[in-house]
């Protein structure tokens, strides 16, 4: 199955608490590095066992820099459902995370194309990411990075695909109100990540799961370019791992 470091965890608590684990020590280790945040509602666990271990004194947030992975697009920072306020919520309103350093694509630039360009920029003139947390979608994606006939490059303006509108619009109102589009980091960006963490929990994604670590790699199912990179850590929970 690759060169990829995959870890299956009981259930979705000792997943949490896994990851959580795998952050906090690499941030122990770099404790001024770049580190890359994904949202959605896989590490919202991660996020709460993360919490814990600050609160316990285990980690420190207070040197390290951010990048979200993507951004819907447009969105305001206020609406609940952007990636901003999630962040917020979930992590950076709890840690002692400097609010300076914190980077998000975002959705209410004038310009989504000069933003996209910016935020690349950023990450360059950061050094790079040292971690990235990543989620997959049911479809194979990672960010906004849909399945295509090729791979994308750097972080660009995508129009979403139907089937991610469907995963994601039970967080509003109703499918109208989801954004069609975002601002998402490309699969050249989290390629030159120098190490990933991919959570993958739920039944539901037990086939993406199988395609992602066993099948061919192809920009159909853009996970599954992972296969190539040299530090790739997966935990997937006793039900995401049942195909393989
Ligand atoms: P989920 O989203 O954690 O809400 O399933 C993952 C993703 O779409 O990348």
């Amino acid at each position: 199955m690759s060169n990829l470091n995959v870890v299956i965890a009981k259930d979705y608590e000792e997943l949490s608490k896994k990851a959580a684990e795998y952050i906090a020590s690499s941030i122990n280790a770099v404790p001024n590095g770049v580190y890359g945040f994904a949202t959605g509602g896989t590490p919202v666990g991660t996020y709460k066992a993360l919490v814990d271990l600050y609160k316990e004194g285990k980690v420190d947030f207070s040197k390290i820099t951010t990048f979200n992975l993507d951004e819907y697009y447009p969105i305001l920072k206020s609406n609940e459902n952007s990636y901003d306020y999630f962040m917020k919520e979930n992590l950076f309103n709890h840690v002692n995370v400097d609010l300076s350093r914190i980077n998000l694509p975002n959705g209410e630039a004038k310009d989504p194309a000069l933003e996209c360009v910016e935020y690349e920029k950023k990450i360059v003139e950061a050094g790079g990411i040292d971690m990235q947390l990543l989620g997959i979608g049911t479809n194979g994606h990672i960010g906004f990075n849909e399945p295509s006939d090729c791979f994308s490059s750097s972080t660009q303006l995508i129009s979403l695909t139907q089937s991610t509108i469907e995963a994601n619009k039970r967080y509003f109102e109703s499918e109208e109100q989801v954004p069609k589009q975002a601002i998402t980091m490309g699969i050249k960006t989290i390629m030159l990540v120098r190490k990933i963490l991919i959570l993958i929990s739920g039944s539901s994604k037990a086939k993406i799961a199988k395609e992602f670590l066993k099948g061919s790699i192809t920009p159909k199912v853009p996970a599954s370019v992972l296969q190539m990179h040299s530090d790739v850590t997966v935990i997937l929970d006793k039900e995401a791992s049942a195909e393989l």
